[in-house]
């Protein structure tokens, strides 16, 4: 079968010939409809985040997908019923603490490894196998766009943890700004949208015309150009934020992230920089955190809870968003052009089959 991989050695992915898999016991086969590109795919095939799986010269690429049952083995699946996967996978295939209680999305380095990213094979193949509770149950109506429920997952444990951090006094977050107009800021911040913001806010650094800034402003929410207002200013030029979700992986957005914050905020930070060194004022930015009462909280993956949420929030975003989001559709062989970043790209999409 066609699978989209990275080389060891390589930095640009390529279409590969691989067995079709032959699923393990109690393991199910699900049929690829459509994987979506982020900006971890991105840093995964230039080799700054994630690796190989163990004594593989390849990395099947991969991680927001949707597929169809193909073969249920005898479990609760039944054949032809559309599943998303999540994407963290015990080691070795023996369940630690965290699997077991449920929260992998919680398990540090080395107690997970995940599909597409980091240590195991991803879903960019015309076939995969999983286990059956590592697939989760989505209605047939999202066999075209069901692949953005896992980013769509991620910004729902985000916001999940930061509530939880404002959960032990009464938080009433009116204004919030997302950090990046990628398509992980923007799925977040049409699911802001349903939050009840009163204000939103989205930071970018592009010149108009472009297409994310149109999003931007049909959700209701206001443009910032980070280049004219950096993230430091916002409160100041803007107002200051209960809630700001960062989505840029610009490092220095972490710690301008407290200025930004209005007393009693809170960060989420989900953005997977690369190292760089620079100054803060670190007795300052500790004071305000102190004073205020801000808190940052860092997020990472998700799981089923948070699949299903944003299983919600997908079947609640208005048709024209997720239209304008999903701009580009890919078959296998146009890999090359798949992995191509540009200004009039959001969410790029490889299509294996449809339903
Ligand atoms: P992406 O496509 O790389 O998007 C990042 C966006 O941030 C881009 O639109 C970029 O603008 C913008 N940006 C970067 N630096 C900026 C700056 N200084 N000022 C204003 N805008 C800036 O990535 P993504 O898929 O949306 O994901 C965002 C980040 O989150 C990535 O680092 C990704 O690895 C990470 N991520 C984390 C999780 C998690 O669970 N924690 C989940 C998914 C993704 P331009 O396009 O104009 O350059
Ligand atoms: C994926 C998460 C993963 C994270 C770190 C994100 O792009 O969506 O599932 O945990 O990258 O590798
Ligand atoms: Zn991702």
């Amino acid at each position: 079968m066609r699978a989209i991989a990275v080389e060891q050695g390589e930095s640009s992915p390529r279409v590969i010939s691989v067995d079709e898999p032959t699923p393990d016991e109690g393991e199910v086969l699900v049929r690829t409809l459509r994987v979506g590109i982020d900006g971890t795919d991105h840093e995964v095939v230039h080799g700054s985040h994630g690796g190989y799986p163990d004594g593989a010269d390849y990395q099947i690429l991969g991680h927001e997908a949707v597929g169809v049952v193909e073969e249920a083995a005898g479990t609760d699946l039944e054949t032809g019923q559309l599943v998303v996967p999540t994407v963290r996978r015990p080691p070795g295939g023996e369940p630690n603490e965290y699997f077991e209680r449920g929260e992998p999305d919680m398990a540090p380095a080395g107690a997970y490894v995940e599909r597409g990213i980091a240590g195991a094979h991803g879903y960019m193949a015309e076939y995969f196998t999983s286990r059956p509770e590592f697939l989760v149950p989505v209605p047939d109506a999202l066999a075209a766009t069901g692949f953005l429920i896992e980013p769509i997952s991620n910004a729902e444990k985000a916001l999940d943890l930061a509530a939880a951090s404002r959960s032990t006094f009464e938080w009433s977050p009116a204004a919030a700004t997302v950090l990046g107009n990628g398509p992980l800021g923007l799925l977040a911040l049409a699911l802001l949208d349903q939050r009840d913001f009163e204000r939103t806010y989205c930071l970018g650094r592009r010149d108009r015309p472009d297409p994310t800034i149109d999003i931007i402003e049909r959700l209701g929410a206001t443009y910032v150009d980070s280049r004219e207002t950096p993230v430091a200013d916002l409160a100041g030029v803007h107002e200051p934020m209960d809630l700001v979700f960062e989505a840029t992986g610009y490092a220095k957005h972490a710690f301008e992230t407290v200025d930004a914050l209005a007393p009693n905020g809170v960060g989420a930070l989900l953005g997977i920089p690369e190292s760089w060194e620079f100054d803060v004022d670190g007795g300052r930015l500790h004071r305000e955190f102190v004073l205020e009462n801000k808190a940052l909280v860092g997020s990472v993956n998700s799981h089923v809870p948070h699949f299903e949420a944003a299983l919600e929030t997908l079947a609640a975003y208005p048709d024209w968003f997720t239209d304008a989001i999903v701009t580009h559709v890919f078959s296998p062989e146009d890999v090359d052009d798949a992995f191509e970043r540009g200004d009039d790209r959001i969410k790029t999409v490889v299509e294996f089959d449809a339903r």
